[in-house]
């Protein structure tokens, strides 16, 4: 029986993303789970402000920063996991399929120089590992289908679900990002809702649900099996799926997509400088049928 790790969460308001620190409080060694790092898109601008705030509370309690576990390569916001193991010496995991992720994506944007064997990274989680935070296990639980890395990291009856889950009254995450599959994704979430009911999820993202007014993050096996508007008990996986699928239609893009993957994929780390010393990131560009030349 595992301890109950410290948990303090992290929200930033202009992805929606909620990043986690996880202490075990017996050798008060930490784990980030998830970091943001701060991108202002219009201005190609970086900053450390979400990474620092996390970095600070863990000096001030006395908490030593030994991992940052991704649950993913996010397509939302860029990971500051590169800063945080610059500043702590911290290890970079995330699950071992983030090479089928590379893979998709190398060509999308013509990265010849870009690695696709996972190697910018520091572990490569494979589905059921066990490792340890100090005196806490943690166990990596393959849950593909919004991508096909995805890891939930649980530790004992703490499980962080990354995007799979929301909370019960918004759903499930979106499975249309290219390797997003939704049949995987409720085969991974009756994974999930197969744990013990008083298992506490904790989220990745919060968009607030249309008659809430206040973001949250912690969830249990039980309120999910009991109400989640996508998923509950009772739910098959076809009806999921066709729910699923036409809602993924109806989304848009979300405003960070291009400059995450660039970045998320490679462990958080910008392409290398072109001649002018200047980090590039691409966009590449679909002309619709029909539009003739001189564009
Ligand atoms: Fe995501």
């Amino acid at each position: 029986m595992t301890a109950t790790p410290i948990i303090e969460a992290f929200f930033d308001e202009s992805t929606n993303t909620i990043s986690y620190l996880v202490i075990d409080p017996a050798t008060r060694l930490a784990a980030v789970i998830d970091p943001v790092l701060d991108f202002d898109l219009p201005n190609g601008e970086v900053d450390t402000g979400s990474a620092d705030r996390i970095l600070a509370m863990a000096e001030e309690k006395g908490w030593r920063i030994t991992m940052v576990l991704e649950t993913h390569a996010h397509a939302d916001h860029l990971s500051a996991a590169p800063y945080i193991k610059a500043k702590t010496g911290a290890q970079i995991g995330i699950g071992e399929h983030i090479r089928d992720v590379q893979k998709i994506f190398r060509p999308v944007f013509a990265f010849d120089d870009l690695k696709t064997d996972g190697s910018d990274f520091d572990r490569l989680f494979v589905d059921g590992e066990r490792f340890a935070l100090g005196t806490l296990e943690v166990e990596a639980m393959h849950t593909p289908g919004h991508t096909p890395a995805d890891l939930t990291y649980r530790i004992g009856d703490v499980a962080f679900v990354g995007d799979t889950l929301f909370m019960p009254d918004y759903g499930s995450a979106r499975a249309d990002f290219p390797g997003g599959d939704a049949r995987q994704l409720y085969r991974s979430i009756r994974k999930l809702l197969s744990l013990p009911d008083d298992t506490r999820l904790f989220l990745c993202h919060d968009y607030k649900a249309p008659d809430r007014d206040d973001y949250r993050w912690e969830t249990t096996v039980g309120e999910q099996r009991r109400a989640s508007v996508h998923v509950h008990d009772g739910v098959s996986e076809d009806e999921f799926v066709a729910m699923r699928e036409a809602r993924d239609a109806t989304l848009a893009v979300p405003k960070l997509l291009l400059p995450s993957i660039q970045v998320n994929i490679r462990g958080g780390r910008f392409p290398a400088a072109d001649a002018n010393g200047v980090r590039f990131l691409r966009i590449p560009v679909k002309i619709k049928d029909g539009i003739e030349q001189g564009i």
